[in-house]
């Protein structure tokens, strides 16, 4: 059994949570037309819907909101989050956003522009959904190049989230001027969380600045990426979280930030150059009518104080290595109950593989979905489906897109769940196991035309 890493904190302030009966699951279940996302909270015992601004944060990142300067221009802590980011990354130019969409919103459109080519594509190992959805409003193009071996869940590979270097190689050829930008995404979230290796960010890097495609890192996970490199290369064994981000970065040329989940807030983002001072520019100017100001884009000042703590508490060993150590200590119980999951878990998620649990229910009705309704009704908790739900129809055929995988996340939110937590979710999803095949696919009685997910509502087929 994997080790079990106590919480490297103690609790100061507590927020109770209430389980509830299996009769007023089902009936809020009901009510939620077999969605999730559309429950109420507190009907919700442990929710894993999200890492993402879930988190709990420091008793130095509350001591920091009460220093916020509420300027509306030139704040104190925008100047100290700038500092931050320069320091740790190396990037010159910072523009605060609300959260990670708000930075693809504000840049992509920029970078289209910038786009020599007729059809404008972008390249990403995995872009996350608003990141393509980002893309496409942009009126370009969004292709994954993810390295295959990612969908053989069963089979352990160090690198699940890399690029295809050869196929990436192939697209660049073949687009020539199309390639609007490249972007990594550290961790792969679409993959299962899955780390990009140091050679490989640096080879997809080399491939793109050698036409002179700039390099996005898309940097929600980063520093969860950079601890799976020092564990996982022997090359990195000895070096410090902050030496292998800062080495990560520096293969960019720009980043757009969810500080969600990383960075410990529970909401912000970033867009930051690393020296493009022309294009900083342009970005500024979409940023006062879509964000706000050029100085705190979305965000209260007292947050920015937040993030630029959260920048660096994220970034700490001790913290690095409960964190994903809770994450694998899930994954480890799950295994050993029989589930199949994607492995090895990667930083932020344990990612189910509903497709080999569920084999009876094909993908038109929602394996992942059907057993993230299962699992709430065993035992309140919320997981989330990244599977054909999540993908959706073609636009231009109607037909539903075939997805590579069919996952369940459970997603864990950072300081927030202990370890006992995590054996009780074990335990609620071992039961749903051994009544698998009684298990039903789900068929929709609404079905919104795009994104889905996230308000369709269904019913058992
Ligand atoms: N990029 C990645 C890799 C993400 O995982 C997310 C969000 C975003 C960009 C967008 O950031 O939410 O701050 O606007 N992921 C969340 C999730 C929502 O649940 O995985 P955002």
């Amino acid at each position: 059994m994997a080790r079990r890493i106590p919480e490297p904190f103690r609790i100061k302030m507590v927020e109770p949570i209430r389980q509830t009966t299996p009769s007023d699951r089902r009936r809020a279940l009901a009510d939620a037309g077999w969605n999730p996302f559309l429950l109420k909270a507190e009907d919700v015992y442990i929710d894993l819907l999200t890492d993402s601004g879930t988190g709990a944060m420091s008793d130095r990142q509350w001591a920091g909101l009460m220093m916020g300067d509420e300027a509306y221009a030139g704040s104190r802590n925008f100047l100290r989050l700038a500092d931050t980011v320069r320091e740790l990354f190396g990037y010159a130019h910072t523009i605060p956003t609300h959260q990670g969409r708000g930075a693809e919103q504000i840049l992509f459109p920029e970078l289209v522009k910038r786009c020599r080519g007729e059809r404008p594509v972008f390249l990403s190992n995995y872009h996350f959904d608003t990141t393509k959805a980002h893309v496409e409003l942009a009126g370009a193009r969004a292709v994954n190049v993810l390295t295959p071996q990612a969908l053989d869940t069963g089979t352990a590979y160090d690198w699940k989230g890399d690029f295809d270097l050869a196929r990436l190689g192939q697209i660049i050829e073949a687009e020539g001027d199309n390639v609007a930008a490249v972007i990594i995404t550290i961790t792969c979230n679409s993959a299962g969380g899955q780390p990009v290796s140091m050679d490989n960010i640096r080879a997809a890097s080399e491939l793109a600045r050698s036409r002179g495609i700039p390099v996005v890192i898309d940097a929600a996970r980063f520093a969860e990426n950079a601890w799976f490199i020092r564990e996982r290369d022997p090359a990195y064994a000895g070096a410090s979280i902050p030496t292998i981000a800062r080495e990560m970065f520096g293969h960019g040329d720009m980043f757009t930030m969810s500080a969600k989940k990383d960075a410990l807030v529970n909401i912000g983002g970033l867009c930051c150059f690393k020296y493009d001072e022309a294009l900083f520019r342009e970005v500024q100017v979409r940023c006062v009518p879509m964000e706000g100001f050029v100085t705190y884009g979305g965000l209260a000042g007292r947050d920015m104080e937040a993030l630029a703590i959260g920048l660096r508490e994220g970034l700490d060993d001790a913290f690095l290595d409960y964190r994903i150590g809770q994450v694998a200590y899930l994954g480890e119980r799950l295994r050993e109950g029989g589930v199949p999951i994607q492995y090895p878990t990667g930083g932020h998620a344990v990612f189910v593989d509903a497709a080999r649990l569920l084999p009876h229910i094909p993908a038109e009705r929602f394996p992942a979905h059907a057993l993230a309704c299962e699992l709430y009704l065993e035992g309140g908790v919320r997981a989330v489906e990244i599977g054909s739900l999540l993908l959706g129809r073609n636009p231009q055929t109607g037909q539903q897109e075939p997805s590579p995988f069919e996952l369940m996340r459970l997603t864990i939110p950072r300081r927030v769940y202990t370890n006992d937590h995590m054996d009780y979710i074990a335990e609620c999803l071992i039961e749903v196991k051994q009544r698998a095949a009684a298990v039903r696919g789900l068929a929709f009685d609404y079905e919104p035309p795009i994104l889905r997910h996230f308000t369709a509502r269904l019913r058992p087929a």
